[in-house]
């Protein structure tokens, strides 16, 4: 069985890395890693590869960066040659990213199955692009593996057929699990007893240069007592840079703005940061299994059973809330969670196990694909 993997852009590589691992244990199985070049710097790629011990990528697409449409339509373009001329059994792609519904939309066309992992995540709002990546590579892939029960409800209310979806748990947290002792070995020496860290990238809060002034005030506010490190999206470094906001040691020595930081440096940090603030979707689940407490500065969540059983708090677009609870969590009152079920480290192997039950089950059968788009079969 040949099985082509899909990767793009940073979050993707601690998901895929123990999906990869656990089909190498398989017998009959080949793979091949597709990585689309939508995030190409060392810092944001391959010094994740190299922490993840994940093969380096069989083909890379070099799509770079661009407008949605654009990355998108060139992820779309060149994947389809790869699919075409490699002619997988299977393609699995990750997460929620454009490279996700870029590739998934190839296999659709294509008669190519596809498994998702990461299915079923559902923020209900239609302005963020993942949103939107969500809804369509889930509606034609062809198996849905949700990392909590809430995805498998979204899914089948959105008419998604049963047999399509497993719950196996979170692939994230089995990177997690496997490297954590690893990660606490790179704590820096000179850590503090308590910091707040801090990671913002989403257009909603980094596009509005007046919003995000006012988390940089708040953010020089509590640094005058506790210490603040947030390692800077390239994004964010830019939008920083257009917002005129400058930070130096002498005008705020309590805030420490660094580079991206590799997989196992941040997460050593996160997991003994006083509270984490952020909106990313990784960050929630990391910190609700770490028992961190974590401020997600959005409106909403994809990740509800973060809010609902773990640390995380929504505090939305709401300075106030922000101080309050942030006031809250450094006099010691913060929010204590629970690991959500499944979240075990072993979300990968249960993953292997069903695409290797469903080889000659998909709804797909492979050889009917490539075929009928007019390609010529070997
Ligand atoms: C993407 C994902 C988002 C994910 C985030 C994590 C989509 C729609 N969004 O958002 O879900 O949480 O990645 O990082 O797919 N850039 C660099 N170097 C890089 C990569 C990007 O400088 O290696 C710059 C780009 O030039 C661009 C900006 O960062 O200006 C945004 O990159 P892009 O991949 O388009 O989206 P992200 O905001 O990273």
């Amino acid at each position: 069985m040949h099985i082509l993997h899909v990767v793009g852009a940073r979050p993707n590589f601690m998901k895929a890395a123990p999906v990869l691992q656990a089909l190498a244990q398989r017998e009959r199985v080949r793979q091949t890693l597709v990585h689309t070049g939508q995030h190409y710097d060392f810092n944001m790629s391959d010094v994740f590869f190299q922490q993840l011990g994940m093969p380096a990528p069989d083909i890379n697409l070099e799509v770079g960066s661009g407008s949605h449409a654009e990355q998108t339509s060139l992820i779309i373009a060149r994947f389809e040659a790869i699919v075409v001329e490699r002619k997988p059994d299977l393609v699995v792609v990750y997460g929620d990213v454009n490279s996700t519904v870029a590739s998934a939309i190839v296999c659709a066309k294509l008669l190519v199955p596809v498994a998702h992992v990461e299915a079923g995540l559902r923020s209900f709002d239609r302005t963020m692009p993942e949103e939107i990546n969500r809804l369509l590579t889930d509606q034609i892939s062809d198996l849905l593996f949700t990392p909590s029960e809430d995805g498998n409800r979204n899914l089948l209310r959105e008419g998604v057929a049963a047999e399509k979806l497993h719950l196996v748990g979170n692939v994230m947290i089995d990177t997690l699990v496997r490297l954590l002792p690893y990660a606490l070995e790179r704590l820096p020496k000179d850590i503090p007893e308590r910091y707040v860290l801090v990671t913002l990238h989403r257009p909603s809060n980094v596009d509005d240069i007046g919003w995000l002034k006012s988390l940089f005030d708040i953010f020089l506010e509590i640094s005058r007592d506790v210490p603040v490190l947030f390692p800077v999206h390239p994004r964010t470094k830019g939008r920083i840079a257009d917002a005129g906001i400058e930070l130096s040691n002498r005008t705020s020595p309590g805030l420490k703005i660094i580079e991206p930081t590799p997989y196992l440096e941040f997460l050593a940090l996160q997991s003994r940061a006083t509270v984490v603030i952020t909106d990313s979707g990784g960050i929630q689940e990391e910190t609700t299994f770490l028992g961190v407490p974590c401020l997600t500065v959005r409106e909403n969540t994809e990740r509800p059973i973060t809010v609902s059983i773990g640390t995380n708090t929504l505090v939305g677009r709401d300075i106030a809330r922000l101080r309050t609870e942030l006031k809250a969590v450094l006099a010691g009152k913060a929010k204590r969670g629970t690991v959500p079920p499944l979240w075990d480290g072993r979300a990968a192997e249960r993953i292997a196990q069903v695409i290797a039950q469903s080889q000659s089950g998909f709804p797909i059968a492979p050889e009917r694909g490539l075929t009928t788009v007019g390609v010529p079969s070997e």
